[in-house]
């Protein structure tokens, strides 16, 4: 069964997931490489317009085996009996503004996806599809080399759940109106 490492854009997939798949020798499979091979995605159509029905049917010719698979789509095309364990990066969505402003993302597209970590959709909607083996792991303050060991750590122990509340600090900063006005 395979591993999985999702989150929303921008918290660190690739960087983790190039670094773990080389220590534990698993070939990665990139969910958004293959819809991208497989005509699901067309260019400057939102990432989130995609197929799931038919992304998800083409991943199950794909994974009979141990993968890492990456990709922000994991919870709306993979099932639970596929997986090991699903480790969901979190990452503060004041760092996350600075990784979108260097991608050139629209302001849009920046609200979109630090609303979307503030409110934690992706870690929901993992928990719901693949509940106890789901993990999450606040990768904000750390090294990429810290974040390395934590997710290593993860994988071989199977625990570590980290509870992350990114509303309770926006709204300490009074920063509601900054994220989600329009
Ligand atoms: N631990 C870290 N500390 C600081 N920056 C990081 C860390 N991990 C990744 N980054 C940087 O954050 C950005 C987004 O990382 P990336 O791996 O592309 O995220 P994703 O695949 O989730 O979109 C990259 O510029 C990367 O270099
Ligand atoms: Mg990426």
């Amino acid at each position: 069964m395979s591993i999985v490492i999702t989150g929303n854009p921008g918290v660190g997939k690739h960087t983790v997931a190039e670094k773990i798949a080389h220590r534990l020798g698993l070939p990665i499979i990139d969910i958004n490489k293959i819809a991208k091979e497989s005509g699901l995605f067309e260019e400057n159509k939102d990432v989130n317009d995609i197929d799931t029905e038919k992304l998800k049917k083409i991943l199950v010719g794909k994974i009979s085996d141990n993968f890492l698979i990456v990709g922000h789509l994991a919870p709306y095309v993979l099932d639970k009996s596929q997986v090991k364990i699903v480790i969901v990066l979190r990452r503060s969505p004041y760092d996350l503004i600075t990784v979108y402003k260097n991608r050139k993302y629209s302001d849009k597209k920046i609200k979109d996806n630090t609303g979307s970590e503030i409110l934690g959709i992706i870690a929901h909607d993992a928990i719901n599809r693949f509940e106890e083996k789901t993990v999450q792991i606040d990768m904000t303050g750390k090294t990429i080399e810290e974040n390395e060991e934590n997710v290593i750590s993860i994988i071989s122990t199977n625990k570590r759940n980290e509870n992350v509340d990114w509303l309770d600090l926006v709204t300490k900063n009074n920063d509601l109106q900054k994220f989600f006005s329009d």
